[in-house]
């Protein structure tokens, strides 16, 4: 695989480095641009508009006039259209998969997987928008009839991160556009190539000027911006805690409806009558799973005292089979970090654990490649006064408690300010629901790791966030509900 990503790419077009606005492909107005690296090797693949206050309100009027338009089109039109863009995504798979190992550093076979996780949200919501119904209720008064209709909220401000940068995306895209919103999607700087892409193919589709634009550089300027403006009417934000907060109180100014999908700190127990094997596998897949940079990695590994060493044991043996390298290196399991932060942050928490007591059975360290690369590491003996059980350790490293009776476990799960992903296995049906009904969180994995799907609804409780995306329930966070009461039925 030679450095360079346009020499990799079958459709060169699908490369773009300027920002999207109005259905033209713009420069910043000063021309300043912010590089893009490849976190596996350090490199420059290019650079994208440092776009700034000014060219994010051009973006939100472009949407703002484009809306009467789009909102017009009936559902049925604008599915097709939407239909069109999924098929040039399905199409384009292998392209946009190499822009996303190129920018983010997951192994070319799990970008892949993203490409079709990602599409699969424009396929389901250009299916759901045909699905928008309001309602007739019963009346009050035999002179009146009472009714809802649906509308689309307006514009749309979307704020994506850089972990999965096609589906974080595609999540808030095709729903909004699919009820009849416009959108500014602003992705993040480590990632902007991936959204750029999609809005080229959005144009090949047929999405009508302004509908939808993409703006690439400084968040902060952006974000003021669009939480500002009073022509967006909705913020929808992936990210982490910390930024969420600031964006719903930056919303508050002009009550923007907002949709926030937040740090999780996810559990995952094992209770002494799991099958092992399988709670192995889920943890494989749900801790190591794009290095571990998901919001709904495993955080905590909670396990039965009877098992815990079975347990440590096995995963260990399973991790020391992951391979770590370069994405595009075939056979690769784990990538690199997105980049120097997030290394530092995981060898903090790594060494503050180790200070307190605890064991790193595997790992623990930077890998020889160097870079942003680090070792899978589990670590066990986790005792609650260790930080790294208390914050999103976004990297391949697993941690392992005990615990005794299951409302220990319950209640260590449920110890944290977060509540987006919680998994745990047993076979006793009993407990299988009690536990799923104690787990204060939004998305419960039951002898399952792996649990991401369009046809589901995805977001949390508590700190982790406010709505949820997917499912039928995700196109609800792009409209409102209008009451219609209508008299003089007799007279
Ligand atoms: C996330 O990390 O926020 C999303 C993960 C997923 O959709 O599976």
């Amino acid at each position: 695989m030679k450095n360079s990503i346009s020499t990799n790419l079958a459709d060169k077009q699908l490369l773009r480095n300027k920002a999207y606005i109005n259905g033209c492909w713009v420069e910043a107005n000063n021309k300043s641009t912010i590089s893009v690296t490849n976190p596996a090797n350090g490199e420059c693949i290019g650079c994208v508009p440092n776009m700034g206050k000014h060219e994010a309100a051009m973006a939100v009027d472009a949407a703002f006039l484009a809306f009467d338009e789009w909102r017009s089109l009936t559902a049925k039109n604008r599915s097709i259209i939407l239909m069109s863009w999924y098929y040039l995504i399905i199409n384009n798979l292998n392209d946009i998969a190499k822009i996303i190992t190129f920018e983010q550093g997951k192994p070319l076979k799990e970008a892949r997987d993203e490409v079709r996780y990602g599409a699969s949200f424009i396929e389901w919501f250009a299916e759901q928008g045909k699905r928008i119904y309001g309602e007739v209720i019963p009346t009050f008064d035999q002179n009146k009839r009472i009714l809802t209709i649906k509308q689309p909220i307006g514009v749309v401000a979307a704020i994506t991160p850089w972990n999965f940068p096609i589906a974080m995306a595609t999540r808030k895209l095709a729903p909004a556009l699919a009820c009849g919103c416009t959108i500014v999607l602003k992705p993040s700087e480590e990632t902007p190539f991936t959204a750029l892409a999609l809005a080229e193919l959005a144009q090949r589709a047929g999405i009508p000027n302004g509908v939808l634009n993409v703006i690439t550089g400084a968040s902060i300027e952006i974000g003021e911006e669009i939480t500002s403006n009073k022509k967006v009417r909705k913020v929808t934000f992936t990210g982490s805690t910390e930024v969420g907060k600031s964006i719903m109180s930056q919303c508050s100014t002009s009550i923007k409806k907002i949709s926030l999908e937040l740090g999780g700190n996810a559990p995952f127990i094992i209770f002494d009558d799991a099958d092992i094997d399988l709670a192995v596998a889920g943890a494989i897949a749900s801790k190591f799973r794009n290095a571990g940079q998901t919001c709904i990695c495993t955080n905590r590994f909670i396990v039965q005292d009877a098992i815990y060493d079975k347990f440590t044991r096995r995963l260990t043996h399973e991790v020391s089979t992951l391979k770590v390298g370069d994405g595009f290196t075939e056979g690769t399991d784990i990538g690199p970090l997105i980049n120097e932060a997030a290394i530092c942050k995981i060898e903090h928490l790594v060494a503050d654990a180790a200070n307190k007591g605890a064991r790193i059975v595997i790992g623990g360290k930077r890998h020889k490649k160097g870079g942003t690369f680090y070792e899978p590491t589990v670590i066990c003996d986790i005792l609650p006064e260790m930080e790294i059980i208390h914050k999103e350790i976004f990297g391949p490293v697993a941690t392992i408690m005990s615990f005794s009776t299951e409302t220990d476990a319950l209640n260590i799960a449920n110890d944290t300010c977060y509540g987006l992903a919680a998994y745990f296995y047993s076979r006793d049906i009993g407990r299988v629901w009690r536990v799923a009904e104690g787990l204060e969180y939004g998305m419960v994995g039951i002898n399952e790791g792996l649990i991401s799907t369009e046809i589901a609804p995805f977001g949390g409780m508590k700190q982790s966030g406010i709505g949820r995306e997917g499912s039928k329930d995700g196109i609800n966070e792009y409209v409102e509900t209008k009451y219609l009461c209508m008299g003089g039925i007799y007279t």
